[in-house]
């Protein structure tokens, strides 16, 4: 396990996600970050259900009433604060989280 610099926290803006790529051990890991009200949430981005990446456009994570993730394949709904699917395909499923800490402005998350 090792922590790995990702972004600025002011970068992502409240009530916006963002996706990131980065080099790991094992290989490019995608995932996005979340700012729900200046609570940051950061998922693996693949879905359970088939396990391809939840967005087709840029860092467009949410639903229409920003109240879920949404996979753009199926539609599942998921969560925000813990990844849990209520809705679709996978319904009782989960993202995968990456914990997540923020350090003088820095957001960071564990590698596996
Ligand atoms: S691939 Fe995500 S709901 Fe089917």
């Amino acid at each position: 396990m090792s922590w790995q610099s990702v972004t600025r926290a002011d970068s992502i803006a409240a009530g916006a996600a963002k996706e990131f790529t980065i080099e790991t051990a094992q290989g490019p890991l995608e995932l996005f970050i979340i700012n729900t009200n200046g609570q940051f949430h950061a998922y693996k981005n693949r879905c359970p259900h088939t396990g391809v990446t939840l967005n087709w456009l840029p860092s467009q994570f949410l639903d229409i009433d920003n109240r879920y993730i949404q996979c753009s394949t199926h539609g599942a709904l998921f969560r925000i604060q813990d990844g849990y699917c209520v809705r679709g395909p996978c319904a009782g499923a989960s993202l995968t989280s990456l914990p997540l800490k923020i350090e003088h402005g820095t957001i960071w998350v564990e590698i596996a």
